[in-house]
């Protein structure tokens, strides 16, 4: 069975073209790890497991998801299934609020601590909100490259000029950006027009789609009735009855292709952001259940043609 692969940057290294989220894995530790409900370590286990099985070969972390314990939940499942390191690779992220630049460096080794064992494939800017400049942050980055405590280098959440500043930052010492990371999905499609898709293109760099399914409302679970709403979900306008409202005709367009390819709308969501031409888009999804993991995965092993990509375009 072939899988969709995307490359990470300009490196010579291909990743599967969906990698598991795992903000998921939080446990409920901090503010930012309270979003999703807490999951058990059994649970989080099977979720790799079904992920690894399905083809997923990374695994997107960060120090914010539960002041890390995500990262320490997501390597300590990896160890206790056997998964070699040349199998699985783990990109996380350092938080930069009210932080210097200095702190990229301060913090790397409780980063590694936590990752137990597991190297640092990527290492990325959670936000463009440092107390530093770009430059500076990229020239912590070049010494953490450098040192070869991590292997490349991203950026998230950054505009198309600031991307581009980063770019250029890293370039000066030698070494090459690979990835932004964004909001990026059927109902927020703001970085095909704000110049952040390509930028990214045009630099060989890597555009990483977080939360690919609109946190959930991709999957039509919440139009269909079947699901209720927990969590600070119910908050957010997209999932109130207007807002579900707003967007029936696209549930209803990924329905309908879901039923031709027998498969389920969450996978043509994704699909539809992984085919997207060029091949340097890739999905992370998230998970909370094996089920859910195993059918993401699953998206990778088919493709829309592009007629009906553009039906999906028309409909936004
Ligand atoms: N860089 C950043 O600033 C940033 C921001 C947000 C996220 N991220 C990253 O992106 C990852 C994914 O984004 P996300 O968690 O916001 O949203 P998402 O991947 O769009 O949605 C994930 C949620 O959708 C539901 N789901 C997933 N697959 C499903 C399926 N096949 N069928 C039915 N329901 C399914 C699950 O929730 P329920 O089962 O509870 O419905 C799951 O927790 C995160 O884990 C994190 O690694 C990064």
């Amino acid at each position: 069975m072939e899988i969709l692969q995307c490359r990470l940057g300009s490196s010579d290294r291909f990743v599967s073209a969906i990698g598991l989220g795992t903000w998921q894995f939080s446990q409920g530790h901090g503010l930012i790890g309270k979003f999703w409900p807490s999951l058990d370590n059994n649970t989080i286990r099977e979720i790799v497991k079904a992920a690894h099985s399905g083809g997923i070969n990374w695994f997107d972390t960060a120090e914010a998801y539960g002041r890390g314990q995500s990262e320490y939940a997501l390597s300590q499942a990896l160890n206790d299934l056997q998964i070699p390191h040349n199998d699985a690779l783990i990109a996380t992220k350092w938080w930069p609020l009210l932080r210097s630049s200095r702190s990229l460096e301060s913090t790397i080794h409780e980063r590694l601590q936590r990752l137990q064992g597991w190297p640092i494939t990527l290492y990325q800017i959670h936000q463009p909100y440092s107390t530093s400049s770009i430059a500076d942050q990229m020239t912590s980055m070049a010494r953490l490259l450098d040192l070869g405590l991590i292997q490349q280098a991203g950026v998230s959440n950054f505009s198309a000029s600031q991307m581009t500043a980063a770019y250029r930052a890293l370039k000066a010492h030698g070494h090459t950006l690979s990835s932004n990371q964004v909001r990026f999905n059927l109902l927020d499609r703001r970085i095909e027009t704000n110049g952040v898709l390509s930028a990214a293109q045009d630099l060989g760099m890597t555009i990483i789609a977080y939360s690919p399914l609109a946190q959930g409302l991709l999957t039509g679970k919440f139009h269909n009735g079947s699901t209720s709403l927990k969590g600070f979900r119910r908050f957010t306008p997209q999932f109130s009855s207007r807002g579900l409202a707003k967007t029936s005709s696209l549930i209803h367009v990924l329905d309908t292709l879901a039923a031709k390819y027998q498969v389920t709308m969450a996978e043509v969501a994704l699909n539809w952001l992984i085919t997207t031409p060029g091949q340097f888009v890739t999905a992370i999804a998230g998970a909370t259940s094996q089920a859910q993991a195993s059918q993401n995965a699953h998206a990778m092993t088919w493709k829309l043609t592009a007629s009906d990509r553009s039906a999906l375009d028309q409909v936004f």
